[in-house]
């Protein structure tokens, strides 16, 4: 018989890809005795996986008691929960399945210690990609508590470490007054003289989405044309591009405003007031980024309007000193973000230090 899919909903899978750790269960078939141990996992949508990172590595990762736990009986449970002091915060999801090994050098596998890098930056000096990978198939999920509560009583580190560029959604509404809190971020941010030169647009509805997505496919296309791709890839990417702007619940235009910037009569200092306005829309971005993670939402960038941004104020009927340079889109993520997120060390930034 053929196993039903799993049912998450859409706020237990959320919940699954913001929480950091997990609990896993996994027992013995000849005496049942029940093994739980802390995990890191990443949940691709459909699957949950865990690397076997051993330390000290003294014991062989297919010698460890959860290992072997599986390979005698599939069966385990996993629990991420979140503890609050404020108990209105409480919430868990528990997910039922069967799990396995993943072997190293396999597609699959290759696929699960990228997502996991891509969640854990730790993993990415460990050599997880040696050992085994554990997959969850679940079958069964339950969950109880605040499984929306804004994550925001975490310090703002947590925010930082924690929010990823998100290029997949989930078919969920955002809550109106989380784009409002979004928005507020970003009123708050630094700016040149206090000039605060930038303005947002907020697209919800399909509509206007389908409208856009028409209008700078356009420029699109003779883009990826005269950097001579081929008929085939360049409706490839631009399928990709306009799916983007269609999955994305909410995307909000970000805008450079000039006209209350200082004017000066030489060129140079002109430019250089610009360019702080261009610095502090970054400021702004961010804001709304690490704003829009601990409101428990998934944001992610485009940076697709700059490089049309007539066709985008024509199509929305802005005013045409508005200048848009990016959208950040806004939702809950369809599972963990596939692509793999490295940094430099703190060395190779900081090139002087007195
Ligand atoms: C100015 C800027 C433009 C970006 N444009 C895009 C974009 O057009 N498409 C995209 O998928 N990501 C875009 N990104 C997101 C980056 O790819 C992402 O931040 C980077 O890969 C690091 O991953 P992380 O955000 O998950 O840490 C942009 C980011 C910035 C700051």
């Amino acid at each position: 018989m053929k196993t039903e899919p799993p049912v998450f909903t859409a706020e237990q899978a959320s919940f699954l890809v913001h929480q950091r750790v997990a609990r896993l269960a996994t027992a013995s078939s000849s005496l049942g005795n029940p093994h739980a141990i802390p995990v890191c996992y990443a949940f691709d949508g459909r699957l949950i996986h865990i690397a076997l990172d051993e330390k000290p590595k003294n014991v062989p990762p297919t010698r460890l008691k959860r290992v072997r736990n599986i390979l005698e009986n599939p069966n385990v449970a996993l629990v991420a929960d979140r503890y609050s002091e404020d108990w209105d915060l409480l919430a868990y999801v528990l997910v039922h399945g069967r799990a396995g090994l993943v072997e190293p050098e396999t597609e699959e596998h290759a696929a699960a210690v990228r997502l996991l890098r891509g969640k854990y930056h730790q993993y990415e000096r460990m050599g997880i990609e040696k050992n085994p990978t554990i997959f969850i198939r679940p079958e069964r999920v339950v969950s109880w508590g605040a499984l929306d509560a804004p994550e925001s009583v975490e310090p703002i580190m947590e925010a930082i470490l924690g929010r990823r560029s998100v290029r997949r959604y989930l078919d969920r509404e955002v809550p109106e007054g989380a784009v409002e809190r979004v928005l507020e971020a970003a009123r708050w941010a630094p700016s040149p003289h206090g000039r605060q030169p930038w303005r947002f647009a907020v697209l919800t509805r399909e509509e206007s989405k389908m409208l856009l997505a028409e209008a700078m496919g356009e420029e699109w296309r003779s883009n990826l044309q005269m950097d001579g791709q081929s008929v085939e890839v360049v409706d490839k990417r631009l399928e990709g591009s306009r799916n983007r702007l269609l999955n994305a619940p909410v995307l909000v235009l970000l805008c450079l405003y000039l006209e209350d910037l200082d004017v000066y009569s030489d060129a140079e200092r002109q430019q250089n007031e610009t360019m702080m306005a261009v610095q502090s829309l970054g400021a702004a971005a961010q804001n709304m980024l690490l704003a829009a993670y601990s409101l428990g939402l998934d944001p992610g960038w485009m940076c697709a309007p700059l490089f049309c941004p007539e066709k985008v104020t024509g199509a929305l009927g802005l005013d045409p000193k508005l200048i848009p340079h990016a959208f950040l889109t806004l939702g809950y993520a369809e599972g963990d973000p596939p692509k793999r997120r490295s940094r430099r060390s703190l060395d190779e930034f900081v090139v002087y230090k007195d």
